[in-house]
């Protein structure tokens, strides 16, 4: 054997012992913390309760309430929405992963801005259960200033702002270096093993101008958690565009361990209007050829999916199973979410966990 071939292939055995997952090996089986750091009215309706129908984001709840009130809403929440006993019942499920959605305010706040503080401190109780239970932990920045896609789960729903300021992505990337930086500290390595840098950029309105702002966004945002930290894989949201316009991530040697996140709901949009569970099941497939040949590029999960379709399919179980076995040809999944406040049950793992419809530690195996 050469010197190089030796040195090569020593770099190759070496290299995956320095992950605190194995991905690509084996599966993400995940979960959202949905609705909890960044709120989301349909999922917690009562945090609303007894106000006015247009207050219907974090932002506006807590602009409306005033600071005081507003906290005390929120902390009541965040103490109850997420609880050890949950972490506990993932990681006997067979989960492995866990993603943290937060808001840029759990760390930065201007004045004149409404935002309540101490998400953050929640955020790290939860990967500390994470920790003690032994699931991996994803932190993924879901709502940025100025809203990098005008929906509620961004805090503020509206316009779309991010892209059009200097200081909206700057303050973006900092919020990114804080948590890399966080992360990098030895009681954490190995628990926080994945940072998003932003949840579902959304481009279509003006779309050439907003991609070329967003991939410079990525590659501040990638190099500010390499700068701070060495371990961590780097997840970017594929803004809802062909996942071949994210292969640079791997065919630039600047780059690495990047992996790609791309959300796979079958409940919104006129294409999944009128399909009977057995189409659904179907879609799933159409999906596998895509998933793999990016996969072969960059670790590629589904970072969102639920069972929820327009109609409802009585054979729930059978749609988990399809989802996650394609799913699971790629690198893993995480589900969305949690729970749901209004108790909709394909929304929920608790309730999918609970009427065995999502299996995590059995064979899911696609039919295609
Ligand atoms: C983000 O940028 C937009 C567009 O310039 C601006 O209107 C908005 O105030 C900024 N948002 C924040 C939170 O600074
Ligand atoms: C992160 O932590 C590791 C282990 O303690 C350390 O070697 C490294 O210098 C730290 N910083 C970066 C940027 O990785």
């Amino acid at each position: 054997m050469g010197r190089i071939t030796l040195a090569l292939s020593l770099i190759a055995c070496l290299a995956p012992l320095a992950f605190s997952w194995p991905y690509g090996e084996q599966p993400v089986r995940g979960v959202n913390l949905g609705g909890w750091l960044v709120l989301e009215k349909w999922m917690t309706p009562n945090v609303f309760s007894g106000l006015p129908d247009n207050i219907n984001d974090e932002y506006k709840l807590t602009q409306y309430l005033g600071y005081s009130e507003a906290e005390q809403r929120l902390r009541s929440h965040w103490d109850t929405w997420v609880t050890e006993a949950d972490i506990i019942q993932f990681k006997n499920a067979g989960l492995n992963h866990v993603r943290i959605p937060l808001g840029y305010w759990a760390f930065d706040i201007k004045s004149g801005e409404p935002w309540v503080s101490g998400s953050w401190d929640y955020a790290v109780k939860a990967a500390g259960w994470c920790r003690t239970h032994g699931l991996q932990v994803m932190m993924d920045l879901h709502g940025a200033p100025g809203s990098q896609n005008g929906n509620d789960h961004s805090g503020q729903s509206g316009s779309i702002g991010f892209y059009y300021n200097d200081e909206n992505l700057s303050r973006s990337v900092n919020v990114v270096r804080q948590i890399a930086r966080w992360a990098n500290a030895s009681e954490w390595r190995n628990t926080v093993s994945i940072i998003q840098t932003l949840n579902e950029p959304i481009l279509w309105d003006d779309y050439d101008y907003r991609l070329g702002r967003l991939k410079d966004y990525y590659g501040m945002a990638y190099d500010a958690v390499r700068a701070e930290n060495d371990l961590a894989v780097v997840a970017v949201h594929d803004a809802f565009i062909d996942l071949t316009n994210w292969y640079y991530f791997r065919d630039d040697p600047h780059y690495w361990w990047v992996m790609l996140d791309t959300h796979l709901y079958q409940v919104f949009g006129d294409e999944y209007q009128d399909l009977t569970c057995e189409q659904h099941e179907a879609i799933a497939c159409r999906y596998r050829d895509r998933l793999g040949e990016a996969n072969n590029k960059l670790w590629t999960v589904v970072g969102e999916w639920s069972l929820a379709t327009p109609r409802g399919c009585n054979n729930q179980g059978n749609l988990a199973r399809q989802q996650i076995g394609v799913y699971e040809s790629a690198s893993g999944w995480f589900f969305w979410s949690h729970n749901n406040g209004q108790n909709w049950a394909e929304w929920s793992m608790k309730h999918s966990l609970n009427n065995g419809w999502i299996r995590p530690s059995e064979n899911n195996v696609a039919y295609c």
